[in-house]
């Protein structure tokens, strides 16, 4: 045993010079320690946030609480590693002063009025700073009174959990034209059409970054308040790629404005109208299996085309004929070859391939 295990002073003095000095108020001795207000405040952080599902429900909830009408997510994953979520609204906005400081623990402009919801308490001021904790970067790309914000949130993959499964919607089943979530992944899509459901005021969209784009590059000159005027409506930061006409300068203002990063590719093919624009997460329930209720059948008028359908027979036949000269090197290595052509079937949102395999030579 060292020395300094057993002597008071020494510990004193490695304490006061190591870091777990930096974390103790008080030593209480036999391994007891009052931890001091910021490593609690850091624990607790943590605690709060173990997931991007959580960071999407913070942000969702900070954007309702702000008077937000519409929220556009963004979410897309890098190099399987890397997820990045932006999060436009039109709320209220935070004052550029406060930029830094709301990512400051116990921060909050919710003094006299905490929210109370499913999730519980809103308003301790401590989900932008335990958000700060947990992800690779957060950050406020826009925000002014009256003009809405956009927050981007980067997090690997490998540190922030988040469900594997990223694609699937929910299951819903309808009680007395109710739409309920009877099963599926805690996803991002489930925690924000969970969100919604209990919103239902409010317009969510959620979609890859060019989908977002897409959806509001063409909501911002079709979609105004009779009641308002143009110039007030035009103020919400969400509306600034308005009437834009160049595909690099949509790209660029996309990027530093909103948070989204689409190539200036995409960004022609967003203003040729190449790219489907989203419905809100309400209306894509209607599209969902397992509704049956008659008066919903209305509402499937506004079901998009399913994605895999986009593709031609030809080029279905294609990539068929791709994975069969593709496997053939990968296939020598294990005697096995394709027997017959791969059979590509175009499903919703998925190309389904099936190949059949042989021994060689059979
Ligand atoms: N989308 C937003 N629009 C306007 N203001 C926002 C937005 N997001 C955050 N804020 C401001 O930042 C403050 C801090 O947000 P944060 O989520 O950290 O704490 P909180 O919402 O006050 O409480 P809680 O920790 O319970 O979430 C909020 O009180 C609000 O004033
Ligand atoms: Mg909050």
């Amino acid at each position: 045993m060292l020395e300094s295990e057993n002597n008071p002073l020494l510990n004193f003095v490695a304490n006061l010079t190591g870091n777990q000095y930096l974390k103790v108020e008080e030593d209480l001795g036999q391994g007891f320690v009052r931890l001091n207000v910021s490593e609690a405040e850091r624990r607790q952080a943590k605690h709060d946030i173990q997931s991007m599902e959580d960071i999407v429900l913070e942000m969702l909830r900070n954007s309702r609480d702000a008077g937000a009408s519409k929220i556009f997510i963004a979410s897309t994953k890098e190099e399987n590693l890397i997820r990045k979520v932006t999060i436009i609204d039109d709320a209220d906005g935070v004052p550029a002063e406060l930029h830094e400081k709301i990512f400051e623990p116990r921060v909050t402009s919710k003094l006299e009025n905490i929210i109370t919801d499913r999730y519980g308490i809103h308003g301790r001021g401590m989900a932008l700073f335990s958000v700060k904790q947990v992800a690779d970067e957060v950050k406020l790309v826009f925000s002014a009174p009256g003009r809405g914000s956009v927050f981007k949130v980067q997090a690997s993959t490998g540190l922030l959990n988040e469900r594997k499964d990223q694609s699937t919607y929910p299951a819903i089943k309808y009680r007395i034209g109710e739409p309920i979530i009877i099963r599926g992944p805690h996803n991002i899509i489930r925690t924000v059409l969970e969100f919604n459901l209990d919103h239902r005021e409010l317009m969510i969209y959620l979609g890859s970054p060019s989908e977002i784009l897409t959806t509001i590059y063409h909501l911002s000159t079709t979609d105004g308040d009779a009641e308002e005027a143009d110039e007030i409506q035009d103020l919400k930061i969400w509306r600034c790629v308005k009437s834009i006409k160049s595909a690099t300068v949509l790209a660029d203002i996309a990027e530093r404005r909103l948070g989204l990063k689409v190539s200036v590719r995409n960004a022609q093919r967003i203003m040729s109208n190449r790219v489907g624009i989203l419905k809100t997460m309400l209306e894509t329930l209607s599209m969902q299996e397992g509704h049956s209720e008659p008066e919903r059948k209305k509402v499937d008028l506004l079901k998009p085309e399913p994605l895999a359908r986009r593709l031609s027979q030809e080029d279905l036949g294609h990539i068929a004929k791709l994975f069969s000269s593709e496997f053939r090197a990968i296939g020598d290595k294990y005697f096995v070859e394709i027997s017959g052509t791969p059979d590509v079937q175009a499903e919703k949102d998925c190309l389904k391939v099936t190949i059949k395999l042989q021994s060689k030579g059979n």
